[in-house]
């Protein structure tokens, strides 16, 4: 199965391929937490996403096409896998084609995820992170048992960088731009499913497994 989550920052893609990865037993790939893991590390591509991460902004797109694309050749994704936070503009969706028709493959479904402006920031605000190992938590909606400390790996829970208020609204303000195209190209597709994403975490998963049984 090859699936798509598109959603504003905040939506929750990652709370749900989270859960639909575990479910399905499929990879989840998300360029944003492999530029954080880069940049935790330090490494050039780390050193080069970190500015344009934390000022909000896009990486640009060959870097990140690139990296897609090298994951998606390795063989662990031959037979699926979910990406979210890619594609996120119309360039990055027909490059995602061209990379799968070259290997024969297909996006079996789009996901995504509308979840209102007030409620994004809400998420956004409470949202708190492990720079250790990337664990994510909300301190009303989802809280590490352990309070500020990380479930998995102990660490002291922070916020993201990106997450502060005036970068929030920047990388609002560059989905809404750039969401429409790519909504357009994968209805046209008739592969795209809206999925109201104003409710409670387990609600969204029941929903968007209701349209992955058919797939
Ligand atoms: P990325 O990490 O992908 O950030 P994003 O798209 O802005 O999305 P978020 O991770 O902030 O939110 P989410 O939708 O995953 O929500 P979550 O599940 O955490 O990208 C970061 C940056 O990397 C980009 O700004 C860009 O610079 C760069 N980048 C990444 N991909 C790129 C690309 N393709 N091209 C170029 N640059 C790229 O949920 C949020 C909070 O809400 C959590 O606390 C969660 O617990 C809570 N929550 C989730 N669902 C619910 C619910 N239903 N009810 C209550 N609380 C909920
Ligand atoms: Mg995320
Ligand atoms: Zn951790």
């Amino acid at each position: 199965m090859k699936i798509v989550l598109l959603g504003a920052p905040g939506a929750g893609k990652g709370t749900q391929a989270k859960l639909i990865c575990e479910y399905f037993n499929i990879p989840h790939i998300s360029t944003g937490d492999i530029f954080r893991a880069q940049i935790k590390e330090k490494t050039a591509l780390g050193i080069k996403a970190k500015e344009f991460i934390e000022s909000g902004n896009l990486v640009p797109d060959d870097i990140t096409v690139s990296i897609i694309k090298e994951t998606l050749n390795q063989k662990q994704y031959n037979d699926g896998f979910l990406l979210d936070g890619f594609p996120r503009n119309i360039y990055q969706a027909k490059k995602l084609d061209l990379i799968l028709v070259e290997k024969r493959q297909f996006i079996d479904k789009v996901f995504l995820i509308d979840v209102s402006k007030n409620i994004i920031l809400e998420r956004i605000a409470g949202r708190r992170f492990c720079g250790q190992c990337g664990a994510s938590y909300h301190i009303k909606f989802n809280p590490s048992k352990y309070g500020d400390k990380c479930e998995v790996c102990g660490s002291i829970l922070m916020h993201r960088y990106d997450d502060k208020e005036n970068i929030v609204l920047d990388r609002l303000e560059i989905y809404n731009k750039s969401i429409q195209p790519i909504v357009s190209y994968y209805k046209q597709l008739g592969i795209l499913q809206t999925i109201q994403g104003n409710a409670d975490a387990k609600d969204i998963f029941y929903n968007i497994c209701s349209f992955l049984k058919a797939v």
